[in-house]
């Protein structure tokens, strides 16, 4: 049987940090006690003008080619989670496809907000174990500062811009142990950006908008049923996961995560705190982050999780 693991992660940050108080300087009426009270967020980083997902995307993907000792033309699937593509079209996978040098792997991307990045790597776990893929990239990109709205204090100090990235490898024991995807459509007004593209004008709201309360209590409840739901499927207790790596878009959606999960503050992994709600890259830019520090070793058995737009929500259960 063919089992899918991680061979190697990676991440980029643009280097413009913005604290919160560098929001107010700017003339957003808000403060760093309310951001950090309500949110957890201290700091974010955003994209330079003209510095795109692909751009960010590409840094993080050479980063984990790097760790995994894979060189680009190994790949033979490369799947990009982004809401903020480069283009209409092509996909920012094709675009990463050919600045990394890559020719003849499968190349896609996929659009489902914040859960982007566990959705991405879900379906690259189910190309290897069908054993017609050997070598995954997936990547999780976003420059959400293009689509906030800098006038409405409630979501513009909530996001941040970045990249992660992980290279998944055919192996024969897992790897991922469990995978668990969903969506309800019904709750599409409660985040979206209600906007497109027609006959050369933007129609609709080309902005971020959001219900925040809804949004909370959603988040809160998915978020604990779905990892139960992996624990479930890999006859694993949540006490033995290790790593809880939640998508990271709000301290206290985190820590009622953990609460209902039973698990500790200390075996959860928070970086929303220097970098706000990066959407598709929040967990790949978590995970690289505690894998290079040195947190998560080899054999450690960690829980990814996202809830995004759509709704749409999931985790990955996978030994490390
Ligand atoms: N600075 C200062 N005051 C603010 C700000 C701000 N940035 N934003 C809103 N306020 C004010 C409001 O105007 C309001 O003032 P009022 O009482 O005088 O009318 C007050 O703060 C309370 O506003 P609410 O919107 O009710 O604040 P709430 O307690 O709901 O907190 C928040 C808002 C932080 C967005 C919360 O609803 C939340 O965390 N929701 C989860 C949403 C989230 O994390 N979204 C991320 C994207 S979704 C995802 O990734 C899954």
């Amino acid at each position: 049987m063919t089992f899918a693991r991680v061979a190697g992660v990676g991440s980029y940050l643009p280097s413009n940090r913005v604290l919160n108080d560098d929001l107010v300087a700017r003339g957003v009426d808000t403060n760093d006690e309310w951001i950090v009270a309500r949110t957890g967020i201290k700091a974010r980083h955003l994209a330079e003008a003209g510095q795109t997902s692909s751009d960010l995307g590409l840094i993080a993907a050479q980063r984990a080619l790097e760790m995994a000792g894979v060189a680009a033309e190994q790949l033979d699937l490369i799947i990009v989670a982004t809401s903020t593509p480069d283009f209409i079209f092509p996909s920012t996978a094709c675009l990463l496809q050919g600045r990394l040098g890559n020719k003849g792997a499968v190349a896609f991307d996929v659009q489902a907000v914040c859960s982007g990045f566990v959705y991405a790597l879900s379906i690259a776990e189910k190309f290897i174990k069908s054993g017609t893929h050997k070598r995954a990239l997936v990547i999780g990109a976003e420059v959400f500062s293009r689509i906030l709205d800098w006038n409405d204090r409630g979501t513009c100090v909530l996001f941040g811009d970045g990249a992660g990235a992980v290279v998944l490898e055919a192996a024969d024991k897992p790897g991922i142990l469990a995978t668990a995807l969903h969506a309800d459509g019904a709750h599409h007004g409660i985040l979206s950006v209600p906007g497109n593209v027609a006959g050369g004008k933007v129609t609709g709201d080309p902005f971020l908008r959001m219900d925040g309360q809804a949004v909370f209590k959603f988040a809160v409840r998915v978020l604990a049923e779905v990892a139960h739901e992996c624990c479930e499927q890999a006859q694993v207790a949540p006490a033995e996961i290790d790593w809880l790596i939640p998508h990271q878009a709000n301290i206290r959606i985190i820590e009622a995560t953990a609460r209902k999960m039973g698990l500790p503050m200390d075996k959860v992994i928070v970086t929303v705190d220097q970098h706000g709600n990066t959407s598709a890259a929040s967990v790949p830019l978590a995970l690289d982050a505690a894998v290079r520090d040195g947190r998560i070793r080899h054999g450690q058995k960690v829980m990814l999780e996202g809830v995004g737009g759509g709704f749409t929500w999931g985790a990955v259960l996978l030994e490390f």
